[in-house]
């Protein structure tokens, strides 16, 4: 059975339509996750919301627990995590507006913990497809359902943020190939893979960046006002997805579920 972890933005578990509400504290060894869990039913499925910065948006994107929050949901027993987020684009064909089904990132992120593996229990997961391709296709059929302009597909650059980027580093950027620049998918997404959960993440475009010849800075105002454009667009992507995730297979195509079988290399203690 599916049940469907979600990290985004407060507010995005206000849909109609959802049954058994309730707020759920998980603690968790790495510490506390950004808040507690809105656990709900949306039909026969399970529905778990983590607003990602917390409620009041009290978590800047190098102070999010990115462990407590994949342990959290894990410990829930979420099988499928999808992320939805903000982000800048590198291509005057994805404008604000339009969502991006992330495939590939490039992580140039610094200050955050990366791994659940360390120092006397080490372990190296694959990587080289960093999202599930079942969730990707759900995701796809869901945008074209409600008619959200859709990328299949894009490179996001994780950086670490706060500030924006320079002109210097946007160019660098799409000169390297990225898509769309956001702060926070990693390391969500490495760690949602070595907890072995099928991850996809929808990147929500809000602005330009800085590279574009007629955006030449990114503003916050601007940006808060395309986000709550997206919020609505990003709710009804959620209800068109569900009913997609019930034929959930016995194992994951892409291999999310076994992602430890072969990584572990510490010896198992006599
Ligand atoms: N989030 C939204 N827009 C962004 C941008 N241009 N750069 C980094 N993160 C973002």
């Amino acid at each position: 059975m599916t049940k469907l972890g979600i990290i985004g933005g407060s507010g995005l578990y206000e849909i109609s339509g959802l049954t058994e509400t309730r707020w759920e504290a998980v603690t968790t060894p790495w510490g506390a996750p950004s808040d507690d869990l809105m656990c709900g039913r949306l039909g026969d499925t399970e529905l778990v919301f983590l607003p990602r910065h917390g409620r009041g948006h009290r978590e800047s994107p190098t102070s999010i627990n990115y462990r407590a929050n994949i342990d959290a949901l894990k410990r829930v027993g979420c099988t499928d995590v999808i992320s939805l987020s903000a982000c800048g684009s590198f291509r005057d064909e994805l404008p604000p507006g339009t969502f991006v089904i992330v495939d590939q990132f490039i992580d140039r992120t610094f200050a955050r913990e990366k791994s659940f593996f360390g120092k006397g229990f080490v372990a190296h997961v694959a990587f080289g497809d960093p999202v599930c391709r079942r969730l990707g296709d759900a995701l796809e059929g869901a945008a074209t359902e409600i008619g959200v302009p859709a990328k299949r597909g894009g490179t996001y650059l994780v950086m670490e943020g706060p500030q924006f980027s320079t002109k210097a580093e946007s160019h660098l950027y799409r000169g390297w190939g990225c898509d769309v620049i956001g702060m926070t998918n990693m390391p969500e997404a490495k760690l949602a893979r070595e907890a072995e959960l099928c991850y996809a993440s929808v990147a929500m475009v809000t602005d330009f960046d800085c590279w574009h010849p007629g955006h030449d800075h990114v503003d916050v105002a601007a940006i808060i006002q395309v986000l709550h454009d997206n919020a609505q667009k990003a709710k009804d992507l959620v209800r068109a997805l569900v009913p997609r995730l019930d034929d959930r297979p016995a194992v994951c195509s892409s291999g999310c579920d076994r992602a430890l079988d072969t990584a572990i290399i510490t010896a198992p203690e006599a």
